[in-house]
């Protein structure tokens, strides 16, 4: 069994320069079906979803090929039907291949993503805006299917919840529908605009109006161009949270930041100091984590929910209590009982984590139950001696290219490895 070994006890210092963000490059790709010709996107992270996209595509009939930071792909027009159920059930973020796929062949059969470990995720936004632009939609519990059998029509949108995927959806399947759309109530994440960015450059008609409101004029068709994708923002935090928990300087190269205000202000919060520069930031720590008696994650411009993880394992370390609500998943702070391996104070119910330094810390084996937690479980053990091991790497190399990678450069001790399971050999 692969485990992420940490050692803590070590200051971080240098430089880290951001890839591109998972939650940019998933959508684009699932965006190349309704592109023909070629497109290059630069700045891609080599990632197990990120690989995975690239096999559903090549499985559909785009040519998809990653090389270094650069994934070139090639649509010559014709799309094969839907994913399979194999696939389908690898990623969540597979259900954004719904909107472009629809819009493409004017019908498609999915089966349903299913829910994970941080709660349901139903995908009833995603099945309304498909139906309110004249999908018809059957399902046999499995599997669903929708059929638009003159093409989509362009039509006025307002989501109960600004659902990041439902919003792409929304936006893919509207590009080339006949007619105009507004998309109401739309997620507002950077990553919603580096695709609106893709698509415009592709031939798209979409503009994003003060309110946030999204208009889309259908066109005819779209052409591929080179793309670069924006700097992961997460990984920006992670690194935040290492250099809160372990303590040093560090410089995130690359970051925009005006995309990270938020996160920004609960980090320096908790004690962090941030010189914002050009292209990026520095991030020193040199105290104790302070508490902060509450934080809401929720949708963007607000704290984002993938960072929530992230700043908890900082709290954490503060003598007095702090309070971190998430008003996006369920069960978000599900891991909170390995926190406590440590000897950390982690009391959840899934949506609400309350958390404080514990009498004494300790190093332990502890399970990255999905992708945010497995981070922050690594950051929490950087400022504890002795071995901890985090089991589940295989979740944070659904977002990380090789998270203990990165902290080593920094000077952290992080090193990937195995350990021999006596069950698996019975
Ligand atoms: C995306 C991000 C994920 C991030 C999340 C919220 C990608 C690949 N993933 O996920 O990292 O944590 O945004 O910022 O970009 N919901 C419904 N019905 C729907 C759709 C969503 O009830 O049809 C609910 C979900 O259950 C969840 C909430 O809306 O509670 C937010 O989900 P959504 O914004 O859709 O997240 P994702 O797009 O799946």
């Amino acid at each position: 069994m692969e485990y992420i070994s940490v050692r803590g006890g070590r200051k971080l210092q240098g430089e880290v320069s951001l890839c591109g963000a998972k939650n940019s490059i998933l959508p684009l790709l699932c965006a190349t079906i309704l592109v023909e010709g070629k497109t290059v996107f630069d700045n891609c992270p080599n990632l197990s979803d990120v690989r995975l996209s690239c096999k559903i595509l090549n499985t559909l009939g785009v040519q998809a090929q990653l090389c270094g930071k650069k994934i070139t792909c090639i649509n010559k027009g014709s799309i094969k039907g839907g994913v399979s159920h194999e696939m389908m059930s690898g990623m969540r973020s597979s259900i954004t291949f719904l909107g472009p796929l629809l819009a493409k062949n004017g019908r498609v059969r999915m089966y349903y993503p299913g829910g994970c470990k941080l709660g349901e995720r139903p995908v009833d936004i995603h099945i309304e805006i498909m139906k309110a632009l004249g999908a018809v939609c059957s399902s046999n519990g499995d599997e669903i299917e929708f059929e638009a059998a003159d093409g989509l029509r362009g039509a006025d949108i307002t989501l109960r919840f600004p659902s990041v995927g439902a919003t792409e959806n929304a936006i893919m399947a509207a590009c080339t529908a006949k007619g105009k759309t507004k998309i109401i109530g739309a997620a507002r994440e950077p990553e919603i605009r580096d695709l609106i960015d893709y698509l415009c450059k592709c031939g798209a008609a979409i503009l994003t109006e003060e309110d946030g409101t999204i208009s889309i004029d259908g066109v005819k068709e779209l052409r591929g161009t080179k793309h670069s994708v924006i700097p992961d923002r997460i990984l920006a935090a992670t690194v935040m949270s290492a250099v809160c928990v372990a303590g040093g300087r560090v410089h995130v190269r690359g970051a925009v930041c005006g995309d990270m205000v938020s996160i920004f202000k609960r980090f320096k919060k908790a004690g962090a100091e941030i010189e914002i520069q050009e292209n990026g930031f520095w991030i020193s720590m040199t105290k104790t984590p302070r508490k902060i008696s509450q934080t809401i994650c929720a949708p963007h411009p607000f704290f984002p929910t993938d960072a929530g993880p992230l700043l908890a394992a900082v709290l954490a370390y503060s003598d007095k209590k702090s309070e971190i609500y998430d008003s996006v998943f369920e069960n978000r702070f599900f891991f909170a009982k390995e926190l406590e391996k440590f000897g950390f104070v982690a009391k959840s119910n899934g949506r609400t984590l309350c958390t404080a330094r514990g009498e004494t810390l300790d190093c332990a084996r502890v399970m990255a139950t999905d992708l945010r937690a497995g981070a922050a479980l690594v950051c929490a053990a950087l400022a504890i001696t002795g071995q901890t091991k985090v089991f589940g790497a295989e979740h944070i190399d659904r977002g990380y290219e090789a998270l203990e990678e990165l902290l080593r450069s920094l000077g952290a001790d992080t090193w990937r490895q195995e350990e021999y399971d006596e069950r698996l050999s019975k």
